[in-house]
């Protein structure tokens, strides 16, 4: 990260922004990602005057100094929107020097990129459809979770057996949500299409013995099930004391294998999904949220995929 970017955000002794919508929330955190400097709602504009009293006011939701620029960000609702454009034209014609933007939340990203803020290319954050878990909304889930596990596993040490690499967030947050003492070990497989259907294979072994203890599965998202079944029934022949599978993403409409997920963070619609650990094609790892991609821009990248 840059010096600028460093200075770039709220400085730390500004207020807490109290947010009228979770989009603004969203939309700050992303803006805080990038390391963009921002105001929430900090200028009323008068709009429309009469015998010195104000009758319209608009107060854009943010202020981006580094771009001086205000962002407006809008809903679905369409009433909103046609008042909200209304609105929005009769603040360019009295402020034309003041540059405004309305945003839809699919828009975040892209917007960004078009000033040239982040670790992504702007070809690559196009791909990024919408952001469907927020990284406030999966802080607070992993936290659940972990009190979760705290309260079954009370007087044991959980072996945390993570699978590699999509894990690598969530398995970092969710064990220091865990208050016993845990011991953590990762396994790598790759997935390939056999003849017979898909394979899993071996790739990096655990250096723990499983043997006699109590052996929690960390998954980043179970899909059809099949990778995870596959790993629990090798795993099982170790003769662990208990296992059972923590799972941060659920993709249930998709499931093929019936395995048992003892502990879910979110599920999630039949959307290739991306962030927070989870990748296409080894990218997107790095967002801090969950995203979907867009399924033309997945269909075009998974067509130019070597088999
Ligand atoms: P399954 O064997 O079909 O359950 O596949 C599970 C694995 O596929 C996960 O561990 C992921 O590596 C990958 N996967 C499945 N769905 C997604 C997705 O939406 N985004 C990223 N990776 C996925
Ligand atoms: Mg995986």
């Amino acid at each position: 990260m840059s010096a600028k970017a460093k200075t770039g955000t709220r400085p730390k002794d500004a207020k807490p922004a109290v947010f009228a919508h979770p989009s603004e929330e969203e939309f700050s955190r992303i803006l805080d990602f990038y390391g963009v400097a921002w105001e929430y709602e900090p200028r009323s504009f008068p709009l429309r005057e009469e015998e010195g009293r104000l009758l319209e006011a608009f107060t854009p939701d943010f202020y981006l100094p580094d771009l001086d620029l205000y962002v407006e960000l809008t809903t679905m609702k369409q009433n909103l929107v046609t008042e909200k454009h209304g609105k929005l034209r009769r603040f360019q014609e009295r402020y034309p020097d003041v540059q405004i933007k309305l945003l839809h939340r699919s828009d975040f990203l892209s917007l960004l990129a078009n000033y040239g803020f982040g670790p992504f290319s702007q070809m690559e954050v196009a791909g990024i459809h919408e952001v469907l878990i927020s990284a406030s909304e999966i802080e607070r889930r992993v936290g659940e979770l972990g009190t979760e596990i705290s309260r079954d596993y009370q007087g044991k040490e959980p072996l945390l057996v993570g699978v590699l690499r999509g894990v690598a967030c969530f398995m970092a947050d969710l064990m220091r949500r865990i208050s016993l003492p845990v011991v953590i070990d990762f396994m790598a497989i790759s997935s390939y299409e056999g003849e017979k259907g898909g394979a899993v294979r071996l790739v990096k072994d655990l250096d723990e013995r499983l043997e006699g203890r109590d052996v929690i599965v960390v998954e980043d998202i179970v899909d059809t099930g099949m990778t995870l079944n596959t790993l629990l029934q090798g795993l099982r022949l170790r003769r662990p004391a208990s296992l059972h599978v923590c799972a941060l993403l659920d993709k249930r409409a998709r499931r093929l294998a019936d395995v048992p997920i003892d502990y879910v963070g979110f599920e999630v619609p039949d959307e290739f999904v991306v962030g927070y650990g989870l990748d296409f094609q080894q990218k997107f790892r790095n967002l801090p949220f969950i995203a979907t991609l867009r399924r033309d821009w997945l269909q075009s990248r998974a067509q130019e995929r070597p088999e």
